[in-house]
């Protein structure tokens, strides 16, 4: 067996995804690293070595998200933690202008991938009292004018804080990581003023790296611009 830790992540490709892959090679994890794009992901492949497989697959398909993680525990003989992230938002804000359409994609991807991620997951994660982590959003925490999207993300929540008392009951940790804005591909124009998608994957590492008798529930990050500021 792989003597390194392994890592199953969503929407691997880029943003949040891409960033946490190379944080995590980075403290010794090998990572499986699921997204559509084959191009993104294979310089990913490129760039990682042989500590990062990827695999191209919708995560609306749970025949996609099972080969994943077939593949992941063929290659590195073992799954310690899966990050459901891959996730999408609204082409039109609000509900009453809002395309159907697109909050079927929300659900489809937002929700419907998060759980197959779980289901497909959870069997090789209880073998080693592993961790489940999901991409949440200050927008699944506050009310935002009509959001979809939003709403999407409450579910993230509210479903996380009913998966962190099922995998308690066999030693298992659950972690919501719940960024306000990341300057990601996201959005089509840069957020300069938004969290970096490095911001979010130490996020991720530090939920992960804490000892086995501790669970991170919930970590929220804001962007603190002025912060940032060189001091007077
Ligand atoms: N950016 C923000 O301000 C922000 C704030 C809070 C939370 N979030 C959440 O953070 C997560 C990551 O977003 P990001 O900001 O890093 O944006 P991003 O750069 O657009 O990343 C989204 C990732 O999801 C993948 N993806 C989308 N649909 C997919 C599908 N059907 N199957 C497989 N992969 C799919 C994309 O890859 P492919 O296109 O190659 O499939 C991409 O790798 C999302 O859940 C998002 O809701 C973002």
């Amino acid at each position: 067996m792989d003597s390194r830790r392994t890592i199953y992540i969503t929407g691997a490709s880029t943003g949040i995804g891409a960033a946490t892959a190379r944080a995590a090679v980075a403290q010794g994890w090998a990572v499986v690293g699921l997204a559509r794009s084959k191009a993104r992901l294979g310089a990913l492949a490129d760039e990682l070595g042989d500590a990062f497989l990827a695999v191209a697959g919708d995560v609306a398909a749970q025949a996609d998200q099972a080969r994943a993680v077939e593949a992941g525990i063929e290659r590195f003989g073992r799954l310690d933690a899966a990050f459901a992230n891959a996730g999408l938002g609204a082409s039109v804000p609000g509900t009453e202008a809002g395309d159907p359409e697109n909050w079927r994609q929300m659900i489809d991807v937002n929700i419907w991938g998060a759980l197959l991620t779980a289901k497909v997951a959870l069997p090789a994660l209880r073998g080693r009292r592993g961790h489940f982590l999901v991409t949440g959003s200050r927008a699944g925490r506050v009310s935002l004018k009509g959001s979809v999207y939003g709403a999407t993300k409450w579910f993230v929540h509210g479903w996380a804080a009913n998966l962190a008392e099922e995998m308690r009951e066999w030693g298992g940790r659950c972690t919501v990581i719940a960024p306000g804005m990341v300057d990601t591909p996201f959005f089509d124009s840069p957020r300069p003023e938004g969290l970096r998608a490095e911001d979010v994957a130490r996020a991720v590492l530090y939920a992960l790296e804490q000892p086995p008798g501790m669970a991170v529930g919930e970590v929220t990050l804001m962007p603190n611009p002025a912060g940032a500021q060189e001091t007077p």
